[in-house]
């Protein structure tokens, strides 16, 4: 009989989703990861001119048109002050697929690969499916990763660290000295920083900054998509920077379980990152007044909360039963612990919902903290 592999035997479908099956249907839902802003208008009609005109019913190139691949690199001019060619982009069913191939280019089986805990539900899955063993590492109180933890678990047998900055489901931001010291560890230990820059514009104090501006080495490779910045979630349209050995390696993956990302997602995608930016920064303004009253109702509760400065996350820490009050009470938030041993004690409240939602779910929330407290 057939069995299934060892390596997808050793992942589970993600604990958030369990969450949202546990709630009623009028449950506010403050577990959802993705904004609640439409698509910006002219990427919507990008796609549907591209459709229309015929443009979309083949495959392109395999990395992705090079419409696509020259607005990706004029972004990284713009926004990231780092040269990167079109021949160096790889356009992916969103950030999800570009990470997956970063780590099944680059992880052997049996080799380790470290990220924080907690972290984004991928990173210990996409290293088990790839047959890596995960090393979560613990982070520093404000929920920021430190690159000497990073650079104490890097052991002979790492094969990547990945830096998520803003961070899911920490809202954290990573210093820009910071972004300098993963830079170098990458260099000095040549070893793989794969840096998630999927918030990258979601930042409300200072501004976003890349191991890859700093890096001497070929030792980081980007990835980003439109999914959280251009509300595009479901265009499924990321992509993944690297020099060009490493691209080579990532195309051998994409091109056989992908072939090419989505064709009229690529019109879109081109689009929203060549067209006006005003969308990015409204969103981001929105997204800062509401974390603002988040943060005022938590810290009124009692609930200490590390002040996430990006992203559309906050990481309470809470009481024992909390989550499950909040969810029997009709709102729904995801315990810390999908997200690592060290989300434990915690929750992870999304604010990318209404003022209104806001609001009226800290009422909530505060009754169930007294509940269970
Ligand atoms: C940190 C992080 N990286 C990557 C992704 C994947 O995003 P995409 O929808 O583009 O696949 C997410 C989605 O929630 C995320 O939170």
């Amino acid at each position: 009989m057939t069995d299934f592999s060892s390596r997808v035997e050793s992942v589970s479908i993600s604990g958030i989703r369990e969450v949202f099956a546990a709630a009623g249907a009028n449950a506010i839902n403050l577990g959802l990861g993705q904004p609640d802003f439409p698509t910006p208008e002219h990427a919507r009609r990008a796609a549907i001119e591209a459709i229309e005109a015929g443009e979309t019913d083949g495959y392109t190139g395999n990395k992705g048109t090079l419409a696509l691949r020259e607005a990706i690199s004029e972004k990284h001019a713009r926004d990231n002050a780092i040269d990167v060619s079109p021949r160096s982009v790889i356009a992916t069913a969103g950030g999800s697929e570009a990470l997956h191939l970063a780590m099944e280019a680059h992880v052997d089986p049996g080799e380790e690969v470290v990220f924080p805990d907690p972290g984004f539900v991928s990173y210990d899955a996409l290293t088990r499916i790839a047959g890596g063993t995960p090393k979560p590492i613990e982070l520093r109180e404000d929920l920021t990763m430190a690159p000497e933890t990073v650079e104490d678990a890097i052991t002979d047998d790492t094969a990547a660290f990945v830096v998520n900055s803003p961070a899911n489901p920490t809202g954290a931001v990573q210093s820009e000295a910071d972004m300098k010291e993963f830079a170098r560890i990458a260099d000095e230990h040549d070893v793989l920083c794969i840096s998630d820059e999927v918030y990258e514009h979601i930042v409300f104090e200072g501004g976003h900054r890349s191991p890859m501006e700093f890096a001497e080495s070929d030792d980081v490779v980007v990835v980003n998509a439109c999914s959280k910045s251009y509300s595009m979630t479901g265009w499924r349209l990321g992509w993944v920077v690297g020099s060009e050995r490493r691209i080579e390696r990532m195309l051998r993956v994409h091109q056989y379980v992908q072939a090419c990302a989505s064709a009229p997602a690529q019109y879109a995608a081109t689009a929203a990152l060549s067209g006006p930016q005003e969308p990015v920064r409204e969103m981001r303004d929105a997204f800062e007044k509401r974390r603002d009253v988040l943060l005022d109702g938590l810290a009124d509760i009692g609930l200490a909360t590390p002040t996430p400065r990006g992203a559309f996350y906050a990481m309470p820490e809470v009481p024992e039963g909390w989550v499950e009050a909040c969810i029997d009470r009709g709102v729904i938030v995801v315990p810390g612990a999908a997200f690592g041993e060290g989300g434990a004690g915690y929750a992870r409240i999304s604010y990318a919902t209404g003022i209104g939602e806001i609001e009226e779910a800290l009422e909530v929330m505060d009754e169930a903290t007294r509940a269970v407290g």
